[in-house]
């Protein structure tokens, strides 16, 4: 939910600058503009529409210099326009500065500057931070300060931020103050890579990669200052922090598409490989447990805990509602999954035997976020399923487990998902066997888990198939996805990915629940996509498709390889392999992700970066 990029060195500034939005796009894509400092002057490009448009623009309109900050916004304030677009300006130019964040308080402090003289020329909230640094440094300069000083700089971003209220990350440039980016940090993240002589700014380390592995992660209330001679940051309250610098494992091929056309297909076939990596080392046959290293807590801990909240959202909500029936059914340690914005204003009752785990792609969402401090601030420990390494949710939970996916750029979740539900099956695993499950029990488990990569490679063979059955039925408007038991959370992440990136109306239901309501809107033209594989309520679920059936729905079923059945009474079937029960959701999965790519290419949709949505939520 919008990036920022930033750097001072030697390099051509602009270049870099826009390959680092390009590589930011996914987090809003609304917009994109560049400020580039170059002896006492700097330099605004900005454009409505995605960050080519801006490349093009810097094309016919060079700017040249080392230092400079760059955006790419996803709107909270204001449409999507060229003068909503940042950076943002404040008095006469004097401050350019890029934000990531809400101003909760910008109406007020609009009316205080604009009574005071400055002109606003966008309706976002940033260019009441950007006039108001303008109006700190006026003042400080008629207070003897130096424009060109850096403690002057920094006094005035310290008046600047004693009055903003809500959330930023921010990206600032004084028109006076030669080479020097400073950055601030609450809420919105910000990571800063280390060079030599020189330093970068992001949001998230992707800019980075291939430019430097040693990086450094800002805290909320920290300021930064960066200069090609240094980097100095500063804590708001406790004053100077000695950089924790951290090495950054990705290396260039994560963030490149290799030989897919889309980020989401490529990461679709990376689920062989991520789930491998999931898997790795966690995997103790000897004990027929799973080895969590970094829950920081003894076994002793875990051992007394007789409640899991399991709290997120979106895609990685739905992998919460697999990992409640894996854990109730491993462990019989009663679960619930919250959404994230709701738990974090309920109350509701918990003891100190009950474990919270947030569970994030990004480790930034903003909800998930709110909830887990809510439940620390209370007391209770907190864990962190992620992905993003060194993420605000990573590093504030007091312990976890990464998903190890590597980056997923793609808007729609895909191996996020599968990478979760593995996760919490190891954790399934691990809670069981301090419970109930038998050593042989989990020693089949493990059996089983060690075989998922070669079994989601061979799921991925449908996707021919998927191909012919999106070319069939892409023009419909509705779908209904109907699943049971472990389905029902496959059934709702398929509705889910279809809607995100295709803007067809699409609904998850539990398949025996659907003759409570949604049965109305079934006809010759609302397709039902049922997860059919085999189990205990095999028959019962074929019950429901007939019901379909009888009411002239079409019936698209994702079954077991083999069911012949089944193909007497769907109208297409994808196959995908057997697998128990529990391991349902990651093999069916596949084919739902693959039906929403298909469908959203047939209708021209923007894949990778689909209408509205970003790919890290960091507003409530
Ligand atoms: C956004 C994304 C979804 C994602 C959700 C939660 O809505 O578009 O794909 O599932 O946020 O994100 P997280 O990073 O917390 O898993």
């Amino acid at each position: 939910m919008c990036g920022i990029v930033g750097y001072v060195g030697s390099r051509s500034v602009s270049d870099l600058l826009i390959e680092g939005l390009h590589r930011l796009e996914y987090r809003g894509y609304d917009s994109a503009g560049i400020a580039v400092q170059h002896h006492g002057k700097v330099s605004v490009r900005k454009k409505a529409g995605r960050v080519q448009e801006l490349a093009g623009l810097v094309q016919a309109q060079p700017v040249c210099g080392h230092i400079g900050i760059g955006h790419t916004r996803w709107a909270t304030h204001g449409e999507t326009t060229d003068q909503n677009s940042h950076p943002h300006t404040g008095g006469n130019g004097e401050v350019s500065i890029v934000h990531n964040g809400v101003i909760e308080n910008y109406d007020t402090l609009r009316r205080q500057l604009t009574a005071l003289g400055y002109v606003f020329h966008s309706q976002t909230d940033t260019e009441a931070a950007a006039h108001l640094l303008a109006h700190n440094l006026e003042e400080q300069v008629l207070l003897g300060g130096d424009a060109a000083d850096i403690e002057t700089c920094l006094r005035v971003v310290e008046l600047t931020l004693k009055k903003l209220k809500g959330t930023y990350g921010l990206g600032i440039i004084f028109r006076d103050c030669p080479d020097t980016v400073i950055a601030a940090r609450c809420g919105s993240p910000l990571v800063i890579g280390v060079g030599r002589d020189e330093y970068f700014l992001a949001s998230d380390s992707s800019p980075l990669v291939g430019y430097t592995s040693q990086v450094v992660y800002l805290s909320d209330n920290e300021v930064a200052v960066l200069r090609p001679d240094g980097l100095r940051i500063d804590h708001r309250q406790s004053g100077s922090v000695a950089p924790h610098v951290q090495v950054l494992e990705h290396v260039s091929s994560d963030i490149e598409l290799g030989n897919f056309e889309h980020y989401m297909l490529k990461e679709i076939f990376e689920q062989p490989q991520t789930i491998e990596n999931a898997l790795r080392g966690r995997l103790d046959a000897d004990e027929a447990t799973s080895v969590m290293g970094g829950l920081n807590l003894t076994a002793k801990d875990l051992r007394r805990i007789d409640r899991i909240v399991l709290t997120a959202c979106g895609t990685s909500w739905h992998a919460g509602l697999v990992g409640e029936f894996l854990l109730e059914e491993f462990a019989r340690v009663p679960t619930e999954v919250e959404y994230a914005s709701e738990l974090r204003y309920r109350n509701p009752p918990m003891s100190d035997r009950t474990l919270v785990f947030a569970i994030t792609q990004s480790g930034e969402t903003a909800d998930t976020l709110a909830a887990l401090r809510e439940c620390k601030r209370k007391g209770y420990p907190t864990l962190a399923i992620c992905n993003t390494v060194g993420s605000t949710i990573a590093r504030e939970a007091d312990g976890g487990i990464y998903l190890h996916a590597g980056p997923e750029i793609g808007v729609a979740s895909t191996k996020a998902f599968t990478s979760q539900v593995t996760v919490l099956t190891l954790l399934a695993l691990h809670f069981g066997r301090m419970r109930h499950m038998s050593y042989p029990a989990g020693q089949r488990i493990i059996r089983q888990l060690r075989g998922m990569p070669e079994t989601i490679t061979r799921a991925l063979q449908c996707h021919d198939k998927v191909r012919e059955v999106a070319d069939k039925y892409y023009r419909f408007n509705n779908f209904l996805y109907l699943g049971r038991l472990y389905n029902f959370p496959v059934a709702l992440e398929g509705a889910l990915k279809l809607k995100e990136i295709s803007y067809i109306h699409a609904e998850g239901y539990p398949a025996a629940e659907m003759k409570h309501g949604p049965i109305a809107l079934v006809d010759e033209q609302t397709p039902s996509v049922f997860v059919i594989p085999r189990g205990g309520i095999y028959p019962k679920v074929v019950s429901n498709m007939e019901e379909i059936k009888a009411r002239k729905g079409p019936v698209i079923a994702i079954a077991c390889d083999g069911d012949t059945d089944i193909a007497r009474i769907a109208d297409d079937v994808i196959y995908v392999p057997d697998v128990e029960e529990y391991l349902q959701p990651l093999v069916c999965a596949v084919p739902l992700q693959l039906l929403a790519y298909h469908v959203a290419l047939l209708r021209g949709c923007n894949v990778d970066r689909p209408r509205n949505l970003a790919k890290s939520v960091t507003v409530e």
